[in-house]
């Protein structure tokens, strides 16, 4: 498993608790030392104990070294990140990858399947079989596409029990070794996807982008009830019943983060470009989202009177979404920087977030390590993520600790008449 992050951490665990021997490679070295002493370098709810597990019984180990964990693997999946190009233009920065491919080439020995399992654009497969066989002219190898569909904060149950497998494959060599390798789940019968490679690469970038699309498609719907004083929430449940909608996905916040949707609907939108084609429903589904972001600005804004200036506010959650550390285009750094901008004093708390987030917000926010401490003497409190531990707040305690009773909830949590009922204003997203 070449690239040691949420998803190749996840896929390299699994497997190895699927009987397999897998070898986790990557070329952070601190990463890798405290994974060797079973430390996890993510937050990932029972990934601790699976990776403990497997060390001991020596399915998994860890290495910055890929030279013996490539030599001796049938199988090499690459699980590096393709982030957005730097350039800014939404195209999917394929740098890892190839680096990632070259140092495979090098070291490859006796006939093994390369499986991309990082997002790429499509042909990326191709190419990194013509990088390979640059380098190497004697490698003996096939190319697969096994895009992953795990989310974080359930990436476990994701994976070990997937709605489907996604394999473009065009070797019956490649492909029964893709079996071997994910044959527990074709025990459980999981439906298996077999499609060509680029149709694969293809599957998951459509897939992202549809869910990116029912997003940003409630979050107006949010907006418009807003308007006209209706309620999102018993719209979502009235359209979500109907079978052909689903209820998923249905639930409008502050915009979609995190580290795919983003940066997976921009990179959707250039491989179409590419092809002389637009994508106009993911291209208006990513402008919702950045629209909605900023409504939230004006919303929080709204709900302090008209200005934020001078006025302490304390946020509850961080990351782009609970049971994670992941801060990546989370809705937090977009909101929180443009209400320090207009002058507000910011308090924030996050159960799992906090060092990441000190990364990426701007300085001046005082972080606390309790729900309560945050609040305190704040003028609003915005519940910015969906925290289980946010669920069920001692709105009395939290009242009498607080400057002004102003309730900001993006993400819906409570039902208005609750908060009211305690003399704090309530803004929510889509209802009031
Ligand atoms: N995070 C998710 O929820 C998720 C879900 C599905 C798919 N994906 C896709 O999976 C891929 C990986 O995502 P991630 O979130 O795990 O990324 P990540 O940034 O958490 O991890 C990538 C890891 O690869 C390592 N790496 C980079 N180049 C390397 C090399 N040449 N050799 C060894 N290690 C190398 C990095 O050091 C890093 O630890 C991306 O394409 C992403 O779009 C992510």
């Amino acid at each position: 498993m070449i690239g040691t992050g949420y998803v190749g951490l996840v896929t390299g665990t699994c497997f190895a608790e699927f009987g397999h021997h897998v070898t986790c490679v990557d070329k952070i070295t601190e990463k890798i030392n405290k994974l060797q002493q079973g430390s996890i370098p993510i937050y990932e709810p029972g990934l601790d104990t699976l990776v403990t597990k497997n060390i001991k019984n020596g399915h998994l180990t860890f290495t910055t070294d890929q030279t013996e964990a490539i030599a001796s693997a049938e199988a090499v999946f690459i699980a590096v990140g393709t982030p957005s190009s730097r350039r800014g233009d939404g195209y999917a920065d394929l740098t890892y990858i190839y680096e990632a491919s070259r140092e495979i080439a090098r070291h490859l020995k006796g006939y093994t399947v390369i499986v991309d399992k990082s997002t790429v654009p499509v042909g990326t497969a191709r190419q990194v079989a013509r990088i390979i066989s640059e380098v190497n002219p004697e490698a003996d190898f096939d190319v697969a596409s096994n895009p992953e569909f795990l989310r974080e904060g359930a990436a476990i149950n994701d994976f070990i029990r997937p709605d489907r497998v996604v394999i473009g494959v065009e070797s019956a060599r490649a492909e029964k070794i893709l079996q071997t390798i994910y044959k527990p789940l074709f025990l459980q019968e999981t439906p298996i996807v077999k499609t060509d490679i680029e149709t694969a690469e293809l599957t998951k970038y459509a897939a992202n982008a549809f869910l990116a699309t029912k997003i940003s498609f409630i979050n107006e719907m949010a907006v418009l009830c807003d308007e006209i004083g209706a309620d999102v929430v018993a719209l979502a449940k009235g359209i979500g019943m109907d079978g052909r909608i689903g209820s998923k996905f249905l639930h409008p916040g502050p915009g979609y983060g995190g580290s795919c949707f983003p940066k997976d609907t921009l990179a959707l939108m250039r491989i179409a470009q590419e092809n002389g084609q637009s994508l106009r429903i993911v291209e208006a589904a990513v402008e919702a989202n950045g629209a909605q972001k900023a409504k939230m600005v004006k919303k929080i804004r709204g709900a302090l009177g008209g200005s934020e200036a001078g006025k302490t506010i304390a946020v509850l959650g961080l990351t782009f979404k609970p049971e994670t550390d992941d801060m990546r285009d989370s809705p937090a750094v977009t909101i929180i920087p443009a209400l320090i901008e207009k002058g507000a004093k910011i308090k924030a708390h996050d159960p799992q977030g906090i060092e990441e987030a000190q990364k990426l917000l701007p300085p001046g926010i005082t972080y606390t390590d309790n729900t309560y401490d945050t609040c305190r003497n704040a003028d609003a409190v915005i519940l910015m993520t969906e925290w289980n531990q946010y669920r069920a707040l001692d709105l009395d305690h939290l009242g009498s600790i607080m400057r002004q009773k102003i309730f900001i909830d993006l993400r819906n949590v409570y039902h208005p008449d609750i908060i009211k009922e305690k003399g704090f204003s309530y803004t929510g997203v889509g209802r009031s």
